[in-house]
């Protein structure tokens, strides 16, 4: 055997993948810092006093997120703590933009979901956490800025549990919150972290930790009869009514551990990441159209989640992001391109710490590369070594804001036209031409309106070309299936149009439902599908 594939199981072994999930604001960047101190990723970069003043943080590319402050490119940062090699997927917050996101949580073994104390579960952690919930993977819950003054943690279990359907257990418990935070009690390891105030902005609050059962005198004389009652009042409540620790119904996603601290103070950050690591799993086995993909068959496969043109304007660029779901990676391989049914050398790949790019000779199921792109890749594009196969469960996100491109300027059409293929071939917007027009006045699809927003800024400073984004009344596409869609002529008055998609396949962009109906009642033979009639569309 390959003596450097006897390293595999090993090396899959120590991976850990994940992704933070959270509503804007809840501190998953500040979070994300802290954890990348403890790997010794950055230095003091990118702490959140450093932020304040730079208005932007470490994980952040684009110009636009600088100045928005809000994270809308997905990026990963690889790090090594205690003999684990970790990958942490960054997840855009911003509600606007989620196709992205879920992309992304496509390549995760597991996820953290990150709320704040005093706003609870907000609208974009449900929304993340469903895809979470429905790949099945362990969702592990951070309650953050305990230093301030929050929802009691027994109604944010409660708030949890009626509003995301899963029930939590936690592994440590807070004392008090606010100006009355004391630290926190890990249940399980038997340990009270003594969490020292500091005022906002200055040095990270320093934590005396004290190990012992609640009755030690050490234990006693820390927090005072008050607070020890208390929380031997709550932690036997936890002890009758709560979930017991169960590692198997974590495993499923269907239990998730719940951790409290405050990620600007740098308070149980460590301690929850020692815990994560015990329980967050290695990497998972992946579904394909003929079954399962282990991580650790020797043959290499991945899937590509994320491509993002133009990540270094000094080179001007599109790097393609791999998850490695089995087998070893090596610089410079060939595999095959399942999707374009040829064999391709997987050249120049890289690994990320944000702004930072170091060459990868050797990578594992598990890790995440960036491959250079020529424009051969798109998002859920398989790579893989001996017989083919696909990687299944991509999601495709219906548009339904639709707008006609104008430029004023003809002689940047050309621009326009690249800059449109590659922003799709990314994944930012969903690409349309009415039949016969050409590349004359394309018409964008996207989910939310902030894609539109980017859409407008990215072509005029990375493609020099200023565009006017004329909004159509349609809200609904649909791809009509059977043969008599072609004898038909299908806009119906103003209420419907006829488009082609990248791959010249006809779409009916309706107004409405109703319109949709309306078509339908018309039209009994045709079938108007959500998704494209074939998977996946040849190159
Ligand atoms: P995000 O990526 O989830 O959007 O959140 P981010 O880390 O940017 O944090 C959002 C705000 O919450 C920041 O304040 C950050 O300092 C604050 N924050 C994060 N963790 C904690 C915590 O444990 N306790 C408290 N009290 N605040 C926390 P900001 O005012 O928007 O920015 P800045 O001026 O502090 O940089």
């Amino acid at each position: 055997m390959d003596p450097q594939l006897e390293r595999l199981p090993a090396e899959v072994h120590k991976r850990r993948t994940f992704a933070i999930i959270s509503h804007p604001d809840a501190g998953k960047t500040t979070l994300t810092e802290k954890l990348l101190l403890y790997g010794g990723a950055i230095h003091l970069a990118g702490s959140v006093k450093a932020r304040k003043a730079a208005r932007h943080a470490t994980s952040d590319w684009m110009e636009l997120e600088k100045q928005r402050g809000i994270s809308i490119t997905s990026s990963v940062m690889q790090f090594d703590y205690a003999g684990k090699k970790i990958n942490i997927l960054d997840t855009p917050g911003h509600q606007d933009f989620s196709e992205d996101t879920y992309r992304t949580l496509l390549a995760a073994d597991s996820a953290v979901m990150l709320i704040d104390t005093a706003k609870g579960v907000e609208a974009q952690t449900i929304k993340l956490f469903k895809v979470c919930r429905q790949r099945g993977i362990p969702i592990f819950t951070f309650v953050n800025k305990l230093d301030r003054y929050g929802k009691p943690p027994l109604d944010l279990m409660d708030e949890i549990e009626r509003v995301l359907g899963i029930r939590s257990t936690p592994m440590n418990w807070p004392i008090g919150m606010g100006k009355e935070f004391r630290g926190v009690y890990d249940r399980h390891a038997k340990v009270l972290h003594l969490f020292e105030a500091v005022e906002h902005g200055a040095e990270e609050a320093k934590t005396t930790s004290i190990p012992g059962e609640l009755d030690d005198p050490k234990i006693v004389a820390a927090l005072g009869e008050t607070a020890l009652a208390k929380l031997k009042e709550e932690l036997e409540l936890l002890d009758i009514a709560g979930d017991t620790f169960d590692v198997e119904r974590i495993k499923k996603g269907e239990l998730s551990p719940m951790y409290f601290g405050s990620a600007m103070n740098n308070f149980g950050v460590q301690p929850f990441l020692e815990s994560f690591m015990t329980l967050a799993p290695p990497p998972l086995a992946r579904a394909t159209a003929s079954g399962t993909v282990e991580p650790e068959s020797p043959k290499f496969s991945g899937f590509i989640f994320k491509i993002q043109a133009n990540m270094d304007p000094a080179h001007r660029d599109r790097i393609a992001f791999m998850r490695i779901c089995s087998g070893r990676f090596t610089g410079g391989m060939d595999a095959r391109h399942v999707r374009m049914e040829r064999e391709i050398r997987l050249a120049k790949p890289q690994q990320f710490m944000a702004q930072e790019r170091k060459a990868v000779d050797e990578a594992f199921a598990g890790d995440v590369v960036g491959l250079f792109d020529p424009g051969m890749f798109r998002i859920g594009d398989t790579l893989c070594v001996g017989e083919p196969f696909e990687f299944t469960g991509f999601p495709r996100f219906l548009p339904e804001l639709f707008a006609r491109v104008e430029i004023k300027d003809a002689l940047k059409r050309k621009q326009l036209k690249k800059g449109l293929e590659q922003l799709t071939e990314e994944g930012a917007i969903q690409l349309f031409k009415r039949p016969g027009l050409g590349d004359v006045e394309p018409i964008v699809g996207a989910v939310g309106q902030l894609q539109f927003e980017v859409l407008s800024y990215r072509l005029e400073h990375e493609y020099s070309v200023k565009a006017n984004l004329v909004r159509l009344p349609f809200t609904v596409a649909r791809w009509p299936k059977g043969e008599a869609f072609k004898a038909l002529d299908y806009e119906f008055g103003d209420t419907s149009m006829v488009v082609l998609d990248r791959d010249e396949l006809p779409v009916v962009l309706f107004r409405n439902e109703f319109s949709l109906r309306y078509a339908q009642d018309r039209a009994k033979n045709v079938e108007f599908l959500e998704t494209a009639p074939r998977a996946t569309a040849k190159a």
